[in-house]
């Protein structure tokens, strides 16, 4: 059994807490990281507030890179030294979506089997099966994806969650191509990845959607070709007039929203194609029309991580960002230490940063 100094959400809505944790000895299949760097994803402010599930305490921290401190039994994908991105999709090969052949839907993707625990035996609940704002966490194999080691481990990090969530968006998801238009609604660390991710499949004009000018000032660096400021002016009628009055191919929903669902929605062009890859909150609702469903066609897809297979998609994007073809070290706004998560939730809500990192000595 390792010490390891971590942060966990008690319970809904309380400040996180740094406290020391006990981690296994990986076992079959299991393998020990040791943590270099954690992003802050907004996904773990989810699980703070109780909107994922109720499963408290949780041990958060899911955006992270790290080495292999040790390996179980029948491990072959990694040895002890390597480089790798936590990947929260580990698929099982056997569940119906891995025998159709669609390995990045695994509907039974794996973790690791042991739990790690508190001081006194209580069961902490992993964020997305990783638990990596630690010092020392344990997945399944499969979890760790090793790169190319020579990139900024910050960097990698946020491909472990946010960025590779845009980047599928638009890539596998919204299947981006040659010249389409592409509207993205919210940029904050997922939507400027799915602007990223538009302009490598070849996208033409591509819209950024916001409620923060800062936001939309980096989406610009981040490559938008125009962007508007939804408080000010109607995003809908933006988005056709820059498009000869058509809508954009693909539009892509980065918020979690039912107001910016139904933007996205009426911002498309016929037989265009919508993702929402924001999550939304339990309670939410929509109401459209269904004759405008219809009438429009295309597809409205969901997008779970950006329908990534991590093995495949991780070592490619950290070479093309390695190649300049891709920049993926302006999502790094700062990086912060372990005790300065509860802190960075606030500059996130307050729209101060894309992403804080939080980096382990
Ligand atoms: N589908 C997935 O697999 C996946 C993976 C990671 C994150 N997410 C989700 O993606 C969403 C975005 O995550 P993030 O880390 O980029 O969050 P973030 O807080 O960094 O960014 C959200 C952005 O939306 C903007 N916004 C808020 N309300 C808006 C509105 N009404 N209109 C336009 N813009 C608005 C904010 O100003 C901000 O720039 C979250 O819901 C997160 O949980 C999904
Ligand atoms: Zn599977
Ligand atoms: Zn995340």
């Amino acid at each position: 059994m390792h010490k390891s100094k971590a942060v966990i959400a008690r319970d809904k809505g309380k400040t996180v807490e740094v406290i020391e944790i006990a981690v296994p000895e990986p076992g079959p299949n299991e393998v020990l990281v040791t943590i270099k760097s954690c992003g802050v994803c907004h996904t773990d402010l989810h699980y703070r507030e109780g909107a994922i599930n109720d499963d408290f305490p949780f041990l958060l921290g899911h955006e992270a890179s790290g080495y292999i401190k040790e390996v179980g039994e029948a491990v072959t994908n990694v040895s002890v030294g390597d480089f790798v991105i936590i990947a929260w999709r580990s698929p099982c090969g056997l569940c119906r979506s891995c025998v159709k052949g669609k390995p990045w839907y695994c509907f039974d993707s794996r973790n690791a089997v042991q739990d790690m625990s508190l001081a006194d035996g209580t069961i902490l609940s992993p964020a997305l099966g990783i638990g990596a704002f630690s010092e020392l966490t344990l997945v399944d194999a499969g979890q760790a994806i090793k790169v190319n080691p020579s990139v900024n481990p910050n960097t990698a990090s946020l491909l472990g969650c946010g960025v590779m969530a845009g980047l599928g968006a638009a890539i596998n998801t919204g299947s981006v191509a040659m010249g389409d238009s592409v509207a993205v609604f919210g940029c904050g660390g997922v939507g400027n990845a799915a602007i990223v991710g538009s302009k490598l499949a070849g996208a033409q004009d591509v819209i950024a959607v916001d409620i923060d000018d800062k936001k939309l000032k980096w989406a610009k660096e981040f490559g938008a070709t125009h962007t508007v400021n939804s408080l000010n002016n109607d995003p809908v009628d933006f988005i056709r007039s820059v498009t000869d009055g058509n809508g954009a191919d693909v539009t892509i929903e980065a918020v979690g929203n039912p107001k910016t669902y139904e933007q996205a929605f009426y911002a498309r062009d016929h037989a265009g194609v919508l993702v929402l890859v924001g999550v939304p909150d339990p309670a939410m609702n929509i109401n459209l029309p269904l004759i405008e469903i219809f009438g429009r066609g295309g597809s409205l897809k969901s997008s779970w991580y950006g329908d990534c297979l991590p093995s495949r998609d991780f070592p490619k994007y950290i070479d093309l960002h390695l190649d300049g073809r891709i920049d993926l070290d302006k999502f790094v706004t700062e990086t912060i230490s372990l005790s300065e998560v509860e802190s960075a939730f606030h500059k996130m809500e307050a729209g101060e940063v894309l992403r804080s990192v939080v980096v382990f000595e």
